[in-house]
């Protein structure tokens, strides 16, 4: 039986900053409002970057930190929702300009939870023995998407990519990986698309922005952790006290800190890294894996756990073994 396991890890964050204080000048809002809401005190955007220069540096330095050969990576995912255009794809882009070989490369749409997806799909791909070597990167430029007239939203997001190497195993170091969706027809977490046009005709159309009900988004995501959580511990006979931390995505402390309360477990056993960075969205989830790794948080032989949610509304989490 072939499993997978993760050979290397890499993330990149632009270089300009965006504090408080100058969201302060945008919108009616304050750092005080903003620190104590969602624990959030700054966040890189791009200025000129795509997210496709994101994953690009991203997936170099995972590439790295894996000693692998570019020539050997038979599969690649990018998980985005806010790739540098609807086509050709951001691992289709980056395919070339990375040097990998005429592989499978496609973009995975899941919101925030697109890493998990990814991660979810290349296990599966590698364990069929189909393929050897996978890169998967969640990358994202969710600033392009945000109204920066609009307090409920423009605090929240930061531009990102975080990327992962993986390969065979025979010891299943992926334990396990769940996803799902239950398909917000209410809309609580949207960003429209282009409307069905009159024939014949080009309207003008106002440029489109995200929108999200931020409280219902709240609830849903204050329940989808833990009972995530709780599955892969029960569907692999482990216990909160088998893991060495859990990995959630960064999309708000208070958030993070419901779902630790709900299951009694340490807080300081809860990665965090939104105050410099925010909700990257599916680079969220990768950033904090590859810095959490890079700071000692994690170490070889580590059992985590990682747990996502967004729009969709989509979740999911993966048990892994370093
Ligand atoms: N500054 C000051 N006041 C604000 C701001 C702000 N930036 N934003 C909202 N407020 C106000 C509201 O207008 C409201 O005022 P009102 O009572 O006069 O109407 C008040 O603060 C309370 O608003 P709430 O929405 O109840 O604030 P809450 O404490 O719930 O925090 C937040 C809002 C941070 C958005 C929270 O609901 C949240 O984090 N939700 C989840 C968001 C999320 O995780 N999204 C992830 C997915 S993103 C993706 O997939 C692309």
């Amino acid at each position: 039986m072939t499993y997978s396991k993760i050979l290397g890890t890499g993330s990149y964050t632009p270089e300009r900053t965006l504090t408080n204080t100058e969201l302060e000048q945008l919108v009616d809002t304050s750092d005080e409002w903003i620190q104590s809401r969602t624990g959030i005190v700054s966040r890189q955007i791009v200025v000129d970057e795509n997210t496709s220069d994101l994953a690009y540096q991203a997936a170099e330095r995972a590439i790295k930190d894996a000693g692998v050969d570019k020539g050997d990576i038979d599969l690649f995912i990018v998980a985005t929702v806010t790739p540098d255009m609807p086509f050709p794809g951001v691992s289709q882009i980056l395919q070339r300009r990375l040097g990998l070989n005429t592989i499978t490369a496609f973009d995975l749409n899941a919101a925030c939870s697109g890493f998990v997806y990814a991660l979810n799909v290349a296990d599966k791909m590698i364990r069929s023995g189909a393929y050897r070597l996978a890169l998967i990167v969640g990358a994202e430029t969710l600033t392009k998407i945000t109204d920066y007239t609009d307090r409920n939203t423009c605090v929240l997001f930061g531009d990102a990519a975080g990327a992962m190497v993986l390969g065979q195993s025979d010891t299943p170091m992926i334990k396990d990986v769940v996803t799902y969706a239950n398909g917000d027809i209410e809309g609580h977490l949207t960003m429209q698309g282009y409307p069905i046009k009159e024939n014949f005709k080009t309207p003008e159309q106002p440029r489109p922005f995200l929108y999200m009900n931020g409280a219902e988004v709240f609830k849903f995501a204050t329940t989808a952790l833990p009972k995530t959580i709780l599955t892969l511990l029960e569907r692999n006979g482990m216990v909160l006290d088998d893991l060495s931390l859990i990995v959630a995505h960064q999309a708000n402390r208070r958030i993070i800190d419901k779902a630790a309360r709900t299951l009694k477990y340490p807080m300081e056993k809860m990665y965090m890294n939104i105050e410099r960075y925010g909700n990257t969205s599916a680079a969220s989830v990768p950033l904090a894996i590859d810095e959490a790794i890079k700071e000692g948080a994690l170490k070889k032989g580590d059992t985590f756990i990682t747990v996502a949610f967004g729009a969709g509304l989509t979740w999911g989490g993966a048990l892994i073994t370093l």
